[in-house]
Formats: structure tokens, C-alpha cells, sequence
């Protein structure tokens, strides 16, 4: 049965301890939190102050996607903020090796993102210090994009990789344009945690949308 991650960026910004709430209560398993900067990526979200004011308010494990430039200078602030789950992108990271012992420094677990185009052969050396990596099935930056199907060969690849290297334990999430429709063959590629911002917020019954995510996975 794979984790649930709703991702934040889909819910109604305005009222976000009640689209917590919502999820909690719907039985999600994790929460997202997607963080821009509007150089990495076009768009700007939030950053550690809104991180840390939402943890007060939730026992979530809190997964913190960091879609930004120079991620290195804000471990520690995502750290203190009540980050559990720490991702960076590969293609941010000039010592990517040094970063992911940072964030275990930091007391939070290490993974590593990469985008739809950049190869699993970046991961080589590091597989032995991550807790996660993340496969996008978008390519970042917004919400509501469709999923990417030539990333399915990819999961594939790397579920592949992890087993032939006895890194069982390390989980293989997919991001972006993940819905009911596709969760099934996502999980039977091998991704064991599914983000999903529109078909989790951009529901109204919330609970309805996690278990119908959850059946979509079965396969
Ligand atoms: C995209 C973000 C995703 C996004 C997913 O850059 O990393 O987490 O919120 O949203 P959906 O599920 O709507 O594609
Ligand atoms: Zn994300």
C-alpha cells in the first residue's frame, strides 16, 4: 500500500489549517510542501515561517520539497521548521553528496529529486546516504500538469536499481499529474509514495479522493 502525500500547493491558501485538518482527517499519510523560488523554478511559494507555523498544527510527517537555487543555505531553516522528509534537486546541487549529509546533520531524512530529463545515473554515488529519491512526473514548478507517461520506463529503471542494489528500504516517490487513473501503473513500476495536489485538493470530499488514490493504486 503506497503513502499518501496530498501536496499543499493545491489546497485554498487562505484557510490552510482546515485543508490540513481535511486531509488528516481523509486519512493522508503525508503532507507535501512544495517550496519555489521563483528561480529554479517560475514560481514562488512559501518558506520556512509557514513550514514552522503549520507544524505546530499537525503531527503529518511533513515531506518538504525544496524547488530551489542554492538549497544548501536553507537546510537548517527547513530543518528547525519541522521538516522530516528534506528533497533536493540534483540539478540545484553543485555537491550534491555534501547537501544530503547536511540535511541528516540537520536531524531530517535526505532525498534527492530529479527532474522528467535528467538521468537516473546521477544517483550512482549517493544511493547509499538517501532515505528517498523522487522521480517528477511533471516538470516543476506548478500545480495541475498532466503526467508525463515517458517517466513510467524511468520508475521502472530505478525500482530496478534500488532492488539489484539491496536498497529496499529506500522509498521511490512520484511527483506531478499523479490521479486514480495512472496511481496503479505508477505503484506496479515500483513508486511507493504518490503526491497528488489536484486529485487530493482539488476535491471537495477529501477522504473520498485518498481512498479512491488508494484503490487507482491497486494493482
Ligand atoms: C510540482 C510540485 C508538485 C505539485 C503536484 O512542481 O512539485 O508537488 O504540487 O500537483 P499535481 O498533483 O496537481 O500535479
Ligand atoms: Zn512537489
Amino acid at each position: 500500500m503506497p503513502i499518501i502525500a496530498p501536496s499543499l500547493l493545491a489546497a485554498n491558501f487562505s484557510n490552510l489549517k482546515a485543508e490540513i485538518d481535511s486531509i488528516t482527517n481523509g486519512g493522508a499519510d503525508w503532507l507535501h510542501l512544495d517550496i519555489m523560488d521563483g528561480h529554479f523554478v517560475p514560481n514562488i511559494t512559501f518558506g520556512p515561517d509557514i513550514v514552522a507555523a503549520l507544524r505546530s498544527n499537525s503531527n503529518l510527517t511533513f515531506d518538504v520539497h525544496l524547488m530551489i537555487s542554492r538549497p544548501e543555505d536553507y537546510i537548517s531553516a527547513f530543518a528547525e521548521a519541522g521538516a522530516d522528509y528534506i528533497s533536493v534537486h540534483a540539478e540545484t546541487c553543485n555537491h550534491l553528496h555534501r547537501v544530503i549529509q547536511q540535511i541528516r546533520q540537520a536531524g531530517c531524512r535526505p532525498a534527492v529529486a530529479l527532474n522528467p530529463s535528467t538521468p537516473l545515473y546521477v544517483l550512482d554515488y549517493i544511493l547509499e546516504e538517501v532515505d528517498m529519491i523522487l522521480l517528477m512526473t511533471v516538470n516543476p514548478g506548478f500545480g495541475g500538469q498532466s503526467f508525463i507517461p515517458a517517466v513510467l520506463p524511468k520508475i521502472n529503471d530505478l525500482a530496478t536499481k534500488l532492488r539489484k542494489n539491496n536498497h529496499k528500504d529506500i522509498l521511490l516517490e512520484v511527483d506531478g499529474g499523479i490521479t486514480p487513473e495512472n496511481a496503479g501503473k505508477v505503484c506496479q513500476a515500483g513508486a511507493n509514495v504518490l503526491v497528488a495536489g489536484s486529485a487530493v485538493f482539488g476535491k471537495s470530499d477529501r477522504s473520498a479522493a485518498i481512498k479512491e488514490l488508494r484503490q487507482g493504486a491497486e494493482f
